[in-house]
C-alpha cells in the first residue's frame, strides 16, 4: 500500500505544471492524492521514477493528466435531476428561438446524449445549440463515437424509464419511448449505440476549466457542470462559477451535480430554481 502525503502532492503537481500546462494545484487534497496513490501502483513506480518519467516523456505526462481525472458518469445520471430540468428549465424554453448549451466536464458524453433525448422528446433538440468540453481527450473520443457497453450499464435503460416513461411532473408526456428510437441495443455484441442524430450534433473541445476559457466564441442559455467542482478546492470553485456566470446569458441557467451547490458563492449572482442556480438579471 503506497500513501502519499502533502508533499509528495506537492512535488506531482509541481512537476506537471513545470513541464505543461496543466495545474491541479487548486485540486482538493483527497482526491489528488488517492489518484497519485493509483498512478504509482499501476505504473510500479515511486514518486520520483514517477516525476522522471513524466518530464522525460509527454505522452506519458499527457496520459498521467487523464489518469489523474476521475470519469464515471451514466446515461440519465441522477434520474429525479432529470425529471427537474425539464420541468424547471426545459418547459419554459419554448418560446425561444436558439438554446445554447454547455457541457463542461462532458466525460464519455452520457450527459450530454441525456439532454439530447430529453430536448427530442419535448421538440427543443432542433434549435439547440450542444457545446461540450473536457481536460481529457480520450473521454471525448468516447462520447464522439457514443459507443457503451451493454451489460455494465444496464442502469442507463432504468434511468431512461424513469426519465422518459416514469415521468412523475407531467402526465401528459410520451410515456412510451423506445429506446431503438434513440439507440441501438446489441446485446450480441454486448454494445448500446447512440444514433447518429445525436452523435453528429454537439461540438466537442479540450477545455482546461483551471484556464477559465470559453473557446466556444457563444453565451450559453444552459451550463451543466455536474460532478466536476467536487474534484477542485473552494477557491477554484469559485473561480470557475464566477467564469460561469459571465459565460451565462441574463436568466441562464447553472447546472451542477446533485451533492454540489454554490456555499461560500456571493448570493446576489444567482436564483436558486429547484436544485439549479439561475443568473439573476441586472
Ligand atoms: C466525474 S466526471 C463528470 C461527468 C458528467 N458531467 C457527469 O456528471 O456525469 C468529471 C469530468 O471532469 C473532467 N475534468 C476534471 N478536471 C477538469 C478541468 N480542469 N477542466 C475540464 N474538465 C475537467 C474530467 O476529465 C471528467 O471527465
Amino acid at each position: 500500500m503506497i500513501e502519499v502525503n502533502d508533499l509528495d502532492a506537492q512535488q506531482f503537481v509541481d512537476a506537471i505544471k513545470h513541464c505543461s500546462n496543466y495545474d491541479f494545484s487548486e485540486y482538493s487534497d483527497k482526491s489528488l492524492k488517492r489518484r497519485i496513490e493509483r498512478i504509482l501502483v499501476e505504473n510500479k513506480v515511486n514518486l520520483k521514477g514517477l516525476i522522471l518519467k513524466m518530464q522525460r516523456d509527454s505522452v506519458f505526462l499527457e496520459q498521467t493528466v487523464k489518469d489523474v481525472t476521475v470519469n464515471t458518469t451514466e446515461l440519465f445520471r441522477d434520474p429525479e435531476v432529470w425529471h427537474e430540468i425539464r420541468q424547471i428549465i426545459l418547459s419554459k424554453m419554448d418560446d425561444k428561438n436558439s438554446i445554447s448549451v454547455w457541457h463542461a466536464g462532458c466525460s464519455t458524453g452520457q450527459e450530454v446524449y441525456s439532454l439530447e433525448i430529453l430536448m427530442n422528446e419535448m421538440g427543443l433538440l432542433d434549435k439547440a445549440h450542444i457545446f461540450a468540453s473536457d481536460l481529457n481527450t480520450d473521454v471525448m473520443e468516447a462520447a464522439l463515437k457514443g459507443d457503451y457497453k451493454y451489460r455494465f450499464n444496464l442502469s442507463y435503460l432504468q434511468n431512461f424509464d424513469n426519465v422518459l416513461k416514469e415521468n412523475t411532473y407531467d402526465f401528459t408526456v410520451n410515456k412510451d419511448v423506445d429506446y431503438q428510437k434513440y439507440f441501438f441495443i446489441d446485446t450480441k455484441n454486448d454494445k448500446i449505440v447512440m444514433h447518429d442524430f445525436l452523435r453528429n450534433k454537439p461540438i466537442y473541445k479540450k477545455i482546461d476549466l483551471v484556464h477559465t476559457d470559453n473557446l466556444f466564441n457563444t453565451k450559453f442559455d444552459i451550463i451543466l457542470c455536474r460532478n466536476v467542482l467536487i474534484y477542485f478546492n473552494l477557491k477554484l470553485q469559485n473561480k470557475v462559477i464566477d467564469f460561469f456566470h459571465s459565460q451565462l446569458n441574463e436568466n441562464g441557467f447553472l447546472i451542477l451535480g446533485k451533492h454540489e451547490s454554490l456555499l461560500g458563492y456571493p448570493e446576489n449572482k444567482f436564483n436558486k430554481k429547484g436544485k439549479f442556480y439561475q443568473k439573476k438579471s441586472i
